[in-house]
């Protein structure tokens, strides 16, 4: 039995912070095994919104390195440029004769962004949803791990391959959102509100990036109070999030100690806070050593990128052939 076919786009703008390696890297790594997994840097889809491009090729080989670091196995699953597939924009040309300028618009993505961007509202942002279609259809894949925020782009997906085998004949499954159920973890910020993102407050994100005196300083500066007067107090939500924090990098025992500590109204702050910044850095430094290392290695990360678009483009030509048949474009052989 050939294992089922993932597919998954990795934004080649910012470094990977905790929440993405909690949210989504970590699900990535346990996925190499048992699923035929296609993870690729989405360099077209950062022209929507970055236009200079002078950075991008420095972008997409610190990506490439964070995730290789953070566990990405390059012989375990296929990893590649977007650019590097041209078959996914023949794919995307043809999917955009079935997708309406009406729906596009009512996309949330595309009003938040043509709200940011007022100045460059081009048609590439308008169709970044068919993109990401011709991304995941290319190699007929049936899971697409994602956040919530992507749910909208995935059942316009499922709608864009429903017309394509409605109106020229069957070739695409209808992709789901891989579900990883409790796996699902959201890093909250260190200031409390919201979750970490690279968007909202820089000192309250770790960054796999992020040197030892860095993290220290940032898990330091987390927003605590003066501890509970009595014991079995209600906890505030900003020392839940901490204590949501410790659970990621530190021993059982450990955040259990802090938990009984605060119901007995004698907890520490400071103490633990000290705790979560030294475990904090023993889980970031080995990642952030190992891609600093990788990144050095440009020869190696060409080379990965080169064998993943010629495994990728295999399956991508596969695919363009059956769609040329369909849609009767096969007539020059
Ligand atoms: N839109 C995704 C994001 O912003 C990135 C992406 C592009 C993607 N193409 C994809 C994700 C295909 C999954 C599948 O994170």
């Amino acid at each position: 039995m050939s294992k089922p076919i993932v597919v998954s786009g990795i934004r080649s703008t910012g470094n990977l912070h905790l929440g993405n390696y909690f949210g989504a890297m970590r699900n990535y790594v346990r996925m190499q095994e048992a699923y035929n997994c296609f993870f690729f840097v989405a360099d077209w889809h950062a022209l929507t919104t970055h236009p200079d491009t002078k950075e991008l090729q420095n972008s997409v080989l610190n990506v490439l390195a964070e995730n290789i670091a953070a566990g990405l196995d390059p012989e375990k699953v296929t990893l590649y440029c977007q650019s590097a597939v041209p078959e996914i924009a023949e794919l995307y040309l043809l999917l955009n004769m079935l997708a309406y300028k009406g729906e596009l618009e009512k996309t949330t993505t595309f009003k938040d962004k043509a709200r940011a961007q007022p100045d460059n509202v081009n048609a590439g942002l308008l169709t970044y949803p068919v993109l990401m279609t011709a991304d995941i259809l290319i190699h007929r894949a049936l899971y697409v791990p994602v956040g919530k925020d992507q749910e909208q782009h995935l059942e316009m997906a499922r709608n864009f391959a429903q017309r394509f085998n409605h109106r020229y004949g069957d070739l695409f499954p209808e992709p789901q959102a891989f579900n990883f159920g409790d796996d699902l973890v959201k890093v909250p910020s260190l200031d409390g509100a919201g979750k970490m993102s690279k968007s909202e407050n820089q000192n309250a994100t770790l960054y796999l990036a992020d040197d030892d005196e860095l993290i220290r300083k940032k898990v330091m500066k987390a927003k605590t109070d003066s501890g509970p007067i009595e014991p079995n107090s209600e906890m505030p939500d900003y020392i839940s999030n901490i204590f949501q924090i410790m659970t990621l990098v530190s021993a059982p025992e450990v955040v259990e100690q802090y938990r009984a500590d605060f119901n007995n109204a004698a907890i520490r702050y400071g103490d633990m806070k000290k705790q979560i910044a030294e475990d904090m850095i023993s889980f970031i430094r080995p990642i952030r050593e190992r891609a600093v290392e990788l990144r050095r290695d440009t020869d190696y990360l060409r080379r990965v990128m080169t064998r993943g678009a010629e495994q990728a483009r295999e399956s991508a030509q596969q695919t363009i052939r059956e769609a040329r048949r369909l849609v009767g474009l096969d007539y020059l052989k």
